[in-house]
């Protein structure tokens, strides 16, 4: 089972009237990909509630920050700004999720609306302090006093002008952006990779615009929150029926190869490697995140619930081990 980690707030920092950057020390350090989230255990009169929220530091920074915008009926993001100041705790999954920048070396196109920033400046930091790769950013808000790191991002404007390229888009001047816009935007950057997050309408207005551009989809990827309905921070204990049949997982994760030839036929491949021992990511365990998604190498599994892999995904391997069971004899698998 992967360990919950208690971090320790650092400092709370006001972002705007209703975003907050929370900066958080886990007891050893924390290894991350730009982009990511984490998984945080909300206290509730319902017992815990598990809420992501994507980290704006990038990993070479000292900490990991996570910045949190309120929202009208947010009942997690609101308690998050109202009650976590310095000195406290809180409990998280470790980091995980697969709004990541290629490992290839291309320049990215990033998209951003209201506090979708979170992610999208973790990967603009990463990208513009550890690689040589150029940085364009669609930033859309309401109006200037929504704008979160105004100032970071002029900073980093000034610390890399020949990479960093960052258009501000106010919709109480130029109303919501249209596919139209976005499109004159994304046009100047043919061959950059592009990723979005933000509000569903405005991703997709992107989608469309860099569909119309024909973008390949394997160069684009979009940010998915869904609201967590169960509840991750409970131990699952694994049930197996008598006489299930067992499958062969071989596989690799963070660098460690595994080997296992006892996987029940009717249960989830992410709990069965948990109770292995193997370090496997995940948040939501009901196919709502991505966080577990795996890729296939060989052999199929059959899924139960998938409210996140789009069937090009689906087509290129890739899987979602909280809701995948064998139906193969053996299959070879990969995290890394
Ligand atoms: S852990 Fe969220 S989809 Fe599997």
């Amino acid at each position: 089972m992967s360990p919950l980690v208690q971090f320790r707030v650092v400092s709370v920092t006001a972002e705007t009237n209703d975003a907050k950057s929370f900066r958080l020390r886990a007891p050893e350090p924390l290894s991350y990909k730009p982009g990511q989230f984490l998984t945080v255990g909300i206290p509730s009169d319902r017992g815990t509630v598990a809420r992501c929220y994507s980290m704006s530091s990038a990993p070479h920074e000292d900490d990991i920050t996570i910045t949190v915008k309120r929202t009208p009926q947010g009942y997690a993001s609101n308690w998050m700004c109202d009650n976590v100041s310095a000195g406290d705790t809180i409990t998280a999954l470790p980091p995980s999720g697969q709004f990541v920048p290629s490992a290839e070396d291309v320049d990215v196109l990033l998209f951003a609306a209201g506090s979708g920033i979170t992610p999208v400046m973790s990967i603009a930091k990463y990208v513009l302090t550890q690689t040589d790769r150029k940085v364009a950013l669609f930033y859309a808000n309401r109006d200037p006093a929504a704008v979160i790191f105004a100032e970071q991002l002029r900073a980093m404007s000034k610390d890399h002008p020949e990479r960093l390229h960052v258009v501000h888009w106010l919709e109480e001047l130029q109303s919501f952006p249209r596919e139209a816009d976005l499109q004159r935007f994304a046009a100047v950057y043919p061959q950059y990779s592009a990723y979005t997050c933000g509000p569903a309408p405005f991703m997709d207005a992107v989608t469309d615009a860099l569909n119309s551009l024909g973008f390949p989809h394997d160069r684009f990827k979009r940010e998915v929150f869904q609201s967590l309905s169960g509840n991750p921070f409970e131990t699952e204990v694994i049930v197996s029926e008598p006489g299930a049949e067992h499958a062969r997982v071989k596989g690799s994760c963070n660098g460690t190869s595994f080997d296992f030839d006892d996987w029940p036929s009717d249960v989830p491949l992410l709990q069965y490697l948990l109770s292995k021992g193997v370090d496997a990511p995940f948040s939501c365990r009901s196919g709502e995140c991505g966080a577990c998604c795996f890729q296939l190498v060989e052999g199929e599994v059959d899924m139960e619930q998938n409210d996140v892999l789009d069937s090009d995904e689906i087509a290129d391997g890739y899987r979602l081990a909280c809701q995948a069971k064998p139906s193969s004899d053996s299959i070879i698998i990969t995290y890394d």
